[in-house]
């Protein structure tokens, strides 16, 4: 459906300025701009960012849980992504929609199983223990770049499966270098408004595709390094290229070289910066609540595994309030009802993960950092939800978890966190995520 014949007389009210300035303040201001809409037009509110992108903005838990659960034939999350494709490639589970994205996400599945990512730790926990050894003792620092960098090798060696430390440092500066250009505020704000271009030289997404070239030819010699492992007869390995490798549809058939690039770049767009900024904000707030860091600290010294509930509750709760993904979207594909409001097809629906938790029937006193809130209760699946939800939630979740559980018991157990009585650092958002301004800034103490 295009923008031209989208019927938007029935859609919510929302703001009515000129769209640069929408799209302006939707990119630049995301802690006030769609809390001030919730405030000023209730629940479900619409914003009109370019001629084909209008979205309904959701911020009730129960009609995100009809968007989760609905029929995914009808609310396409891919076509809400299309944004990625220059980037990821048009067989992107991310980017798919209906059977093709079923197909995928079935391969893809089990490769990310919970149990499975017991099989990383070590690993994880080794680059994590490399990477905090080098932080400055007693100045403060910003500490997004390291959870970068760690969060960069972990995808590297765990699923890419690349082991020299040499071949690590040439795929990360390629790779670097792209992810970067697709995350200051300002060159997002020119990718959004160009994206219609496509990427033709010169534009904002031919740099993009330049910068792409170099990162491609790694990535298809590492899948050709693997599938050489595989023919001739080297013994099984465990790193997720290898299992995607293995995999295979219910006809039979493995992925092509195709499929398994841009899975490949679909797993390090969507699971290092994510990760990453979740780090980074979980160590900004835990230094600002200097009860909390005590507590973790504690846990952490008495070293028997008990302190993890607390850990895992402290994670929970800086993704609900710092949900590093601030929303997911669906394009309806036809005529849809959704909190009384009948919205025709060609609409974005998106349920606001920044809004629904920090709803206070579902979390009293919703701006108060308080981990014991999961101790004492178990949120019901469409109430915390920084993994999105249903058909197309996270396929890394497990992954991502278990990752910040062992990076963080690495930093409590080889570093002091200081605390620090500096503001709450503001919200900036990169690309897809919402970042810590000024990048996380802590100061490590000098008696670890
Ligand atoms: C804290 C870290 C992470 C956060 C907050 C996060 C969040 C999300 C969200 C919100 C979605 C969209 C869900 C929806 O539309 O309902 C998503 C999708 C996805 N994520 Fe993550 N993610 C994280 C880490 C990871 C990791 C580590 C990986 C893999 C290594 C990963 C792989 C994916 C993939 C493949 C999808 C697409 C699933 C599909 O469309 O079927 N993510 N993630």
């Amino acid at each position: 459906m295009s923008a031209a014949t989208l019927d938007t007389s029935t859609l919510p009210p929302g703001p009515s300025g000129p769209r640069p300035l929408t799209v302006a303040r939707f990119l630049l201001q995301p802690e006030t701009f769609i809390p001030e809409c919730r405030e000023r037009y209730g629940p479900l509110f619409t914003i009109r960012l370019s001629a084909e992108r209008t979205v309904v903005v959701c911020g009730d838990p129960a009609v995100a849980k009809e968007v989760f659960t609905g029929d995914p034939a009808l609310l396409h999350a891919g076509a809400g992504n299309v944004v990625l494709k220059p980037l990821l490639g048009p067989r992107s589970v991310l980017l798919l929609d209906g059977p093709e994205h079923l197909r995928q996400r079935r391969l893809m599945l089990p490769s990310f199983h919970g149990e499975r990512m017991r099989g990383y730790g070590e690993r994880m926990r080794a680059i994590a223990e490399q990477h905090v050894a080098r932080w400055p003792v007693g100045e403060p620092f910003a500490v997004h770049r390291s959870m970068q960098a760690i969060t960069l090798e972990v995808i590297l060696r765990v699923v890419f499966g690349v082991e020299e430390p040499a071949r690590i440092a040439q795929l990360s500066a390629p790779l670097r270098a792209l992810l970067d250009s697709t995350s200051q505020p300002r060159r997002l704000l020119a990718l959004q408004f160009t994206s219609s271009q496509g990427a033709r030289p010169r534009t904002p997404w031919g740099r993009v595709r330049r910068l792409l070239a170099p990162c491609d030819r790694m990535v298809y010699e590492e899948i050709a390094a693997r599938r050489a492992e595989a023919a001739d007869g080297s013994p099984p390995r465990d790193d997720i290229l290898s299992l995607l490798l293995e995999a295979r549809d219910e006809d039979g058939a493995p992925m092509t070289d195709r499929e398994l690039r841009d899975e490949l770049m679909t797993l390090l767009l969507a699971g290092h910066e994510t990760t990453a900024t979740a780090l980074a904000w979980t160590l900004e707030r835990v230094t600002r609540h200097p009860d909390v860091l005590a507590r973790l600290r504690e846990e952490a010294a008495a070293g028997d595994g008990a302190g993890d509930a607390y850990l895992d509750a402290v994670i929970k709760e800086t993704l609900r309030l710092r949900p590093v993904v601030p929303a997911v979207v669906r394009r309806l594909q036809a005529p849809l009802t959704f909190g009384g409001w009948d919205l025709p097809a060609g609409v974005n629906i998106a349920p606001n993960i920044w809004l629904i938790h920090r709803d206070p029937q579902l979390y009293p006193e919703p701006e108060a950092f308080r981990p014991e809130r999961f101790l004492d209760r178990t949120p019901g699946t469409y109430e915390w939800i920084p993994f999105g939800g249903g058909i197309r939630r996270c396929l890394g979740a497990s992954f991502a978890l278990y990752e910040m559980r062992v990076v963080l018991q690495t930093i409590l157990a080889r570093a002091a966190l200081e605390r620090t009585d500096a503001a709450p650092e503001r919200v900036t958002r990169r690309f897809v995520t919402f970042t810590p301004a000024d990048g996380g800034v802590v100061r490590v103490g000098s008696t670890s």
